[in-house]
């Protein structure tokens, strides 16, 4: 079988991992992929939202089964335009349609779907434009830090966090009659500031039944500490310690169940990974986010402890037929780091040529922002390598990580050194 993977990043470059051992693939082909896929895999130079483009793609190479990495292409409908195309109408595509990807294209779709089907998350009123001054009175409400976010997609930087009740009002009024954030804020939702600990947890269905996929943490701060700007994530750990059997029963129970049913309810058909953002309130869990993708780092930590064959899995989805499949996952920890382009997630130069790849033996590394350049492999993005190992625990697997990083060279890199520190003793 021939399976076209869509995306650029870690994440992609995980799943093409992942699909190569897989004896049932013949050929995986990434599309634009990155210089770590195109060492496994055949890289193809097309933007993923270009469905057309896609299209020639899937029936030149005898594609049969697609994978799509990010949100973009699922929330724009690349599921649809497949079942609306003669040609490619019975390819399985992993991923939902775009009913489903609303719960990650729309804050304000997502929270009623989980008030009303009873999933724990922060209390929360939308508003518009015409609604702005009860969205104000509606913030008087509350208590400090105030939560504002918009609606739509944001490119991850819609959500704002506010200590006053004056800065949570002026953003309020930036985001609805300034459209601070476009379209995406033409709906705000305010909602409870959640105090907790932060995880996610990775679900994969075909509508029917599902398999929990194992836990992670990401660290999105760009600075030591948790400090500083967000970022995509600049490492990631699973399992996660705090995540325990009764926290995790917890999560099943009260988010995971409902969320199928809901989606059955709706008469969502939804086949693929739903992305599950927790707070751990006391040993509660709290939805504060659906994504309809895996994360990226999370990825590169919860796909190399999955010892099941992922494609079995994916065809398990495609013939919703998963209650079959078997699903193991390794006790071992996983621990990812990222190397990143000095200056991100603000400006950063690319091009820079990266040593020592061939050096590293005790980790996996997970190309992001790379791309072959005559021979060399250069860097091409803000987030560039995930240096993933295994260990018996966090810090046995993290101290591969790092004397790996320790290998590899380029200008002005960076990562954090740090990662995993509220979890390690
Ligand atoms: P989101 O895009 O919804 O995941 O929000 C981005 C980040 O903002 C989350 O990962 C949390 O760290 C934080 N966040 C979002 N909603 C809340 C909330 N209700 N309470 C506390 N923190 C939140
Ligand atoms: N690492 C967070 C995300 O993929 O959204």
């Amino acid at each position: 079988m021939n399976i076209l993977i869509l995306g650029s990043g870690g994440r992609e470059h995980a799943f093409t991992y992942k699909l190569v051992q897989s004896q049932k693939v013949n050929q995986v082909y990434v599309a634009p992929g990155n210089a770590g896929t195109s060492q496994i895999a055949i890289n193809i130079a097309i933007n993923p939202t270009d469905f057309l483009a896609v299209k020639a793609l899937v029936l030149n190479r005898h594609i049969e089964m697609v994978v799509v990495g990010p949100e973009a292409p699922l929330v724009e409908g690349i599921h649809d335009f497949f079942l609306a195309d003669e040609e490619l109408k019975n390819i399985p595509v992993i991923g939902p349609k775009k009913d489903g990807a609303t719960l990650e294209g729309s804050k304000d779709f997502s929270k009623a779907f989980m008030t009303k089907y009873g999933i724990p998350t922060a209390q929360y009123q939308s508003f518009t434009r015409e609604s702005l001054e009860e969205g104000k009175t509606f913030l008087e409400t509350l208590n400090a830090p105030y939560v504002l976010k918009a609606d739509g997609l944001a490119a991850g930087k819609g959500v704002l966090i506010l200590e006053s009740l004056e800065d949570a009002k002026s953003e309020l009024e930036e985001m609805l009659s300034n459209q601070k954030f476009g379209s995406a804020s033409a709906t705000v939702v305010i909602e409870e500031f959640l105090d907790g600990i932060e995880l996610s947890v990775f679900v994969l269905t075909d509508g029917k039944s599902y398999k929990i996929l194992p836990s992670a943490k990401d660290y999105k701060r760009i600075g030591e500490g948790d400090k500083g700007l967000n970022t995509g994530g600049m490492g990631a750990i699973s399992p996660v310690p705090f995540a325990n059997d009764d926290f995790l029963s917890k999560v099943e129970e009260q988010v995971v169940k409902p969320t199928i049913t809901g989606l059955q309810k709706e008469k969502i058909d939804y086949r693929g990974f739903i992305f599950v953002g927790l707070m751990n309130m006391n040993g509660n869990p709290y939805v504060i986010e659906y994504n309809v993708r895996m994360g990226d780092p999370e990825t590169e930590v919860v796909l190399p402890r999955i010892n099941s064959d992922i494609f079995d899995l994916f065809e398990g989805v495609a013939n919703q037929t998963l209650d079959q499949k078997e699903f193991c996952v390794t006790t071992e920890t996983a621990t990812t780091v990222m190397i990143v382009s000095g200056g991100y997630p603000e400006a950063y130069e690319k091009g820079k040529e990266i040593s020592g790849l061939d050096d590293v033996d005790q980790s996996i590394i997970f190309h992001a922002g790379t791309k072959e350049n005559q021979g060399t492999v250069v860097t091409s993005g803000g987030r560039v390598l995930a240096m993933t190992s295994f260990g018996n625990s966090i810090e046995d697997a993290l101290s591969k990580s790092y004397r790996s990083i320790k290998k590899i060279h380029f200008d002005q890199m960076y990562y954090r050194k740090d990662i995993g520190f509220d979890l390690t003793s």
